[in-house]
């Protein structure tokens, strides 16, 4: 079957806040140079509170917030640089290019890109994408689905 990718899913419903963040910290510790990992999931599903704790994985201490009037924020103190957008409020790619995204994506660090949907035609092909379906006082599900056998061995870790 030479050219098919075939991808597999792991779906852990039922979270809590505290295994959101249980599950950020847990990643952002097994993160790698050059990570990407692609949030989707409505407002409020909690994706900057997966990025805060995936932060707080790599050792940043830094308040995350979300960078929606910036499109990026960075975060150099931690074992690998983070970098943080938001893709909410772009009406298209090219403002992404126009700010050295790929330049961001081989710098050596971690890209976390919240509304990943809002960029698919820009994401890497090898990345974790992680769906939060869920808002307000809902459980969260989350949908993983590893793009690439590096992120495979980190879910390997963590939810599988
Ligand atoms: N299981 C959960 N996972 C993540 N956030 C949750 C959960 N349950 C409640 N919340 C709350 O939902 C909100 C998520 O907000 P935020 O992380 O900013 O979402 P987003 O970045 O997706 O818009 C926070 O106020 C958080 O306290
Ligand atoms: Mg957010």
């Amino acid at each position: 079957m030479k050219g098919v990718t075939v991808l597999s899913e792991y779906r852990l419903p039922y979270l809590q806040e505290s295994d959101t963040i249980s599950l950020g910290r847990k990643i952002g510790a097994l993160l790698f140079p050059g990570a990407f990992i692609a949030l989707y999931g409505d407002l409020g599903s909690g994706k900057t509170t997966f990025t805060r704790a995936l932060a707080a994985g790599l050792g940043i201490q830094d308040n995350i917030c979300s960078p929606s009037y910036n499109i990026v924020a960075e975060y150099g103190e931690g074992r690998l640089p983070l970098y943080h957008f938001d893709a909410y409020r772009l009406e298209d790619v090219s403002e992404l290019m126009e700010i050295g995204f790929v330049d961001y994506c081989y710098g050596g660090g971690v890209v976390v890109m919240e509304w990943a949907n809002k960029v698919s035609k820009a994401l890497p092909r090898d990345r974790l994408d992680i769906h939060i379906i869920g808002s307000g006082t809902q459980f969260r599900t989350m949908l993983f689905v590893p793009h690439g056998s590096s992120y495979t061995d980190i879910l390997k870790e963590t939810v599988i």
